[in-house]
């Protein structure tokens, strides 16, 4: 971990859909900086009103020492990033967390939105070791399915689902993963989307006996540890530290899980 800000030009900016960019960064590939699948990074935004907040690596390119955050305009943070062009600044600090484990040769992501972010170097780095990956992509409709051809570029089976039925199977990601299993088995998945959607995985990945890794999302401040601003309720575990990857058994501990959440005052949220 480095727990020190590196002021970094934006090199490129890709659109992924009307709502996603991916804002890609030079960054050394060597001793604490070298990142990992399913860790983080804080980024803070001065040119906007200097908040902070965490972003999943989609993109780690060891050999051109590139690293890549993919970003949904979804509020006032995140609506300033999307306003920021190429050569703009912004202040970087990581990689922070846990990171998922390739455990197994036959793997399935499956995520819903911008939860494909940190599926996208996972399924990267799995290829990149001539392992089996398919993907389940999930979104609301089609224009904002992530990375799909991406995906395909490289050699993975992609299966999509929209809520409205614009594009592949109509429904949510787990019908698709239950209609998925009829006909395919994987040593392990990686699982990442609103909580509702991964508690509903959860149970299909348990009836199947695939065991899973998921990514969780807290609300974050020091991103070090420190605050207590991430800590799940009654295990004490916070995302920042001891996750943002949580186990199939772990993620069944945590009883806040797919229930609630607290916001930057720590008030529950539904
Ligand atoms: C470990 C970790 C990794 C993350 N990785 C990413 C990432 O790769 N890409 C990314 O875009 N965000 C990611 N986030 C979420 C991100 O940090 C922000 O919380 C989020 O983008 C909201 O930013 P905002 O301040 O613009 O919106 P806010 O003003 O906080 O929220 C605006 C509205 O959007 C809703 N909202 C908040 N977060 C999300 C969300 N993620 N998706 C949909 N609606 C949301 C809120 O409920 C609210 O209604 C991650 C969070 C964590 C903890
Ligand atoms: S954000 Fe401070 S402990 Fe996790």
């Amino acid at each position: 971990m480095n727990n020190g800000y590196q002021i970094l030009e934006i090199k490129d900016i890709v659109f992924n859909t009307e709502t996603i960019k991916t804002f890609i960064f030079n960054w050394k590939m060597e001793g604490e900086e070298i990142t990992k699948p399913g860790q983080f990074m804080m980024v803070w935004n001065f040119n906007g009103e200097g908040d902070e907040k965490p972003m999943s690596l989609s993109k780690i390119d060891l050999d051109n020492e590139e690293i890549g955050i993919t970003v949904k305009n979804v509020g006032k943070f995140t609506n300033n990033l999307h306003s920021l062009k190429i050569g703009d600044e912004l202040g970087i600090r990581g990689p922070y967390g846990n990171n998922f484990n390739l455990n197994g040769d036959n793997i399935l992501a499956i995520g819903g939105g911008v939860g494909m972010a940190p599926l996208k170097s996972f399924v990267e780095h799995v290829k990149s070791k001539n392992k089996n990956v398919d993907v389940v992509i999930a979104s609301i409709t089609q224009c904002e399915l992530l990375f799909e051809e991406d995906f395909k570029k490289i050699g993975v089976d992609v299966f999509t689902s929209t809520d409205d039925g614009t594009c592949g199977y109509k429904g949510f990601a787990t019908h698709r993963t239950i209609d998925l299993l009829k006909s395919r088995t994987y040593d392990m998945a990686v699982v990442c989307g609103p909580e509702i959607m991964m508690k509903g995985i959860l149970n299909i990945l348990e009836d199947n006996g695939i065991p899973g890794q998921y990514s969780m999302e807290r609300y974050m401040k020091c991103a070090v540890g420190i605050c207590g601003q991430c800590c799940v309720d009654n295990t004490g575990w916070r995302v920042c530290i001891e996750g943002p990857i949580f186990s199939s058994e772990e993620i069944k501990q945590i009883t806040e899980f797919g229930n609630y959440h607290r916001d930057g005052s720590g008030i529950k949220r539904e």
